[in-house]
């Protein structure tokens, strides 16, 4: 299976959304990715498998930092190595653009998120409180350090 990770266009936000609220109980709207599309302080990346979208990561510039304010793969591609991809791929933008760090904030009871997190070096940093609603949950920040 070839995966191609490259910039999110117009076309792929069917297929993002479609995916958004398979895997989330709070998904964001699609103005929120088309908003992403044409702003200076964003990376927004699709995963693709024969040209459908099968992923997608939102990136925004903070300063010299990056946060991963979105990431997922569709229920029937998942578990296959395209989380790790865009991981990869992420990570190699910030060393590319100089950038000091990237963090995200991930769901306290998402494990699986998390280890695929740590497997890339990216560390427990802190916890909001009731980040989340739908469940109410602790969130965890998790910051790389890009060296
Ligand atoms: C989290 C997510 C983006 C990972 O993407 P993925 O393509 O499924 O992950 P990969 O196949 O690249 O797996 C990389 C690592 O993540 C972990 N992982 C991912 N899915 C897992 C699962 N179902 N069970 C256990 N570990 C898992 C493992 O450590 C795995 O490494 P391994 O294959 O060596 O065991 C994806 O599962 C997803 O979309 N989940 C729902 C949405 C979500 O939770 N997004 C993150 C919000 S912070």
């Amino acid at each position: 299976m070839e995966v191609v990770i490259e910039r999110m266009t117009e076309s792929d936000l069917d297929g993002v959304v479609e995916i958004e609220k398979a895997v989330f109980a709070d998904p964001w709207p699609k103005r929120a990715f088309k908003y992403d599309l044409s702003s200076d302080y964003s990376l927004p990346l699709a995963a693709k498998v024969e040209n459908s979208v099968v992923g997608y990561a939102s990136v925004y510039f903070v300063m010299d930092e990056m946060q991963i304010g979105n990431i997922a793969v569709a229920p029937g591609f998942q578990h296959r190595g395209i989380g790790a991809k865009m991981i990869r791929y992420i990570i190699d933008e910030a060393k590319r653009l100089k950038i000091a760090r990237i963090y995200l904030e991930v769901r306290q009871s998402n494990e699986n998120a998390q280890k695929l997190y740590l497997k890339f070096g990216f560390v427990i940093s802190g916890r909001r409180r009731l980040y989340y609603s739908n469940p109410t949950e602790d969130a965890l920040i998790m910051v790389k350090e890009i060296s």
